[in-house]
C-alpha cells in the first residue's frame, strides 16, 4: 500500500510531506554496523568461542581501550588489573564482554552521527544503556525467562528515535514541546504530529538491519508489552526498565504521568512467571533499582 501522509500543518510540521516514504528511504541508507551484527550472532551462538569475540575486539584499538577501562572499573571489583582483552574475557565471561562490546559499538555509532544533534543523541545513549542495565537487574532478580536477551533488547528498544533525531530535528523539537504541554506520552505525540510512532520506525529499522525477530518485536511493542505476540515477557521486562529510567531522569521524553498504569500492565504480563512481582510497588522498585544502577555508572561511563 502506498500511503502518502499529508500532514495538517498544525504544530509546525510542514504540509504535504510523505513521511512514511521518507522513513522507508532513510531505513535503506542507515546501515547496521556489520561488527555489531557479528557480535549479536556470536553472543547467541553456543558454538562461538571467546577467542572469536576477543579477535573482534582487538581488531579495534579504541574499542579495546574502552573494554579494558570498563573491566577495570570498581563495579566489577576485580583484584588484579585487567590488561588484555583475553584476561577480561576470562574474568568476566563471554556474555558480559559481549554486552560491553555491543554498548561500546552503539556509543561510537551514535557519536559519529550529526554533531548538531549531539545533545539528543547523548540522551538516547544514556537512556538505552541505563535501560539495558536495569532490564538485566530485573530479569536476574526475578529469574525471568528472557533467555539472556533483555540487555540487548533494551539497548535497541528506542532506536526508532535515532531516525527522528537525525532526520527530523525540527519535528523532534515540536514533539518535545507537545509532550511537555499536553503531558502525553511520546507515542501519542508522534501520532498527533508526524503520524508514525518511533515504535513503528523501530520495527522498520530492525527489519532493515535484519535483527533477530524478538528484538524487532520489542522495538515495536515496548509501549504495550501485553500486545507482544511471541516474547511478551522480554518486552515487559524492557518496558519496566524503560519506565524506571524515564521516571528517575534517564529518559528521553516520556512524562511521569501514566508510569504506574504502564508498570501495572508489565506486572500483569510478568506475574505468571514471577508472582512476587504482583506485590511490588512502582516507587519501591524504582528506589531499589536506582541504587543498584548507581553502582554501575562508572563502568558505563568508561564505555564513552
Ligand atoms: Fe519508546
Ligand atoms: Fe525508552
Amino acid at each position: 500500500m502506498n500511503t502518502t501522509i499529508t500532514l495538517s500543518g498544525r504544530n509546525g510540521i510542514r504540509k504535504g510531506r510523505d513521511l512514511r516514504g521518507e522513513i522507508r528511504r532513510i531505513n535503506e541508507i542507515v546501515p547496521f554496523p556489520p561488527v555489531v551484527a557479528e557480535i549479536l550472532d556470536a553472543m547467541h551462538d553456543k558454538n562461538v568461542t571467546a577467542s572469536k569475540v576477543t579477535a573482534l575486539i582487538e581488531s579495534d584499538p579504541a574499542l579495546t581501550a574502552r573494554i579494558l577501562r570498563s573491566a577495570n572499573s570498581p563495579f566489577y571489583g576485580l583484584r588484579a588489573d585487567v590488561v588484555t582483552v583475553e584476561h577480561a574475557m576470562r574474568m568476566l565471561g563471554l556474555e558480559e564482554i559481549g554486552h560491553l562490546l555491543l554498548a561500546a559499538q552503539m556509543k561510537s555509532r551514535l557519536s559519529a552521527l550529526d554533531p548538531r544533534q549531539r545533545e539528543r543523541t547523548e540522551a538516547l545513549w544514556r537512556h538505552s544503556v541505563a535501560a539495558a542495565a536495569v532490564a538485566r537487574l530485573i530479569a536476574r532478580e526475578h529469574r525471568l525467562p528472557t533467555d539472556g536477551k533483555e540487555y540487548t533488547a533494551a539497548l535497541l528498544h528506542d532506536m526508532g528515535k535515532l531516525v527522528l533525531i537525525q532526520y527530523y530535528p525540527k519535528e523532534c523539537a515540536v514533539l518535545e514541546q507537545l509532550i511537555e504541554d499536553l503531558c502525553i506520552d511520546d507515542v501519542e505525540a508522534e501520532r498527533q504530529t508526524i503520524q508514525v510512532p518511533h515504535t513503528e520506525i523501530g520495527r522498520q529499522l530492525g527489519e532493515q538491519w535484519r535483527l533477530p525477530k524478538e528484538y524487532i518485536e520489542v522495538m515495536l511493542h515496548h509501549h504495550q508489552p501485553e500486545r507482544s505476540p511471541a516474547v511478551p515477557v522480554l518486552t515487559a521486562v524492557v518496558r519496566m526498565a524503560d519506565l524506571m529510567c524515564e521516571s528517575w531522569g534517564d529518559g528521553i521524553g516520556e512524562p511521569d504521568e501514566g508510569s504506574t498504569q504502564s508498570f501495572d500492565a508489565c506486572t500483569a504480563v510478568l506475574g505468571p512467571c514471577a508472582p512476587a512481582l504482583r506485590d511490588v510497588h512502582f516507587y519501591d522498585m524504582r528506589e531499589h533499582l536506582q541504587q543498584e544502577l548507581s553502582k554501575q555508572k562508572e563502568m558505563m561511563e568508561a564505555l564513552a
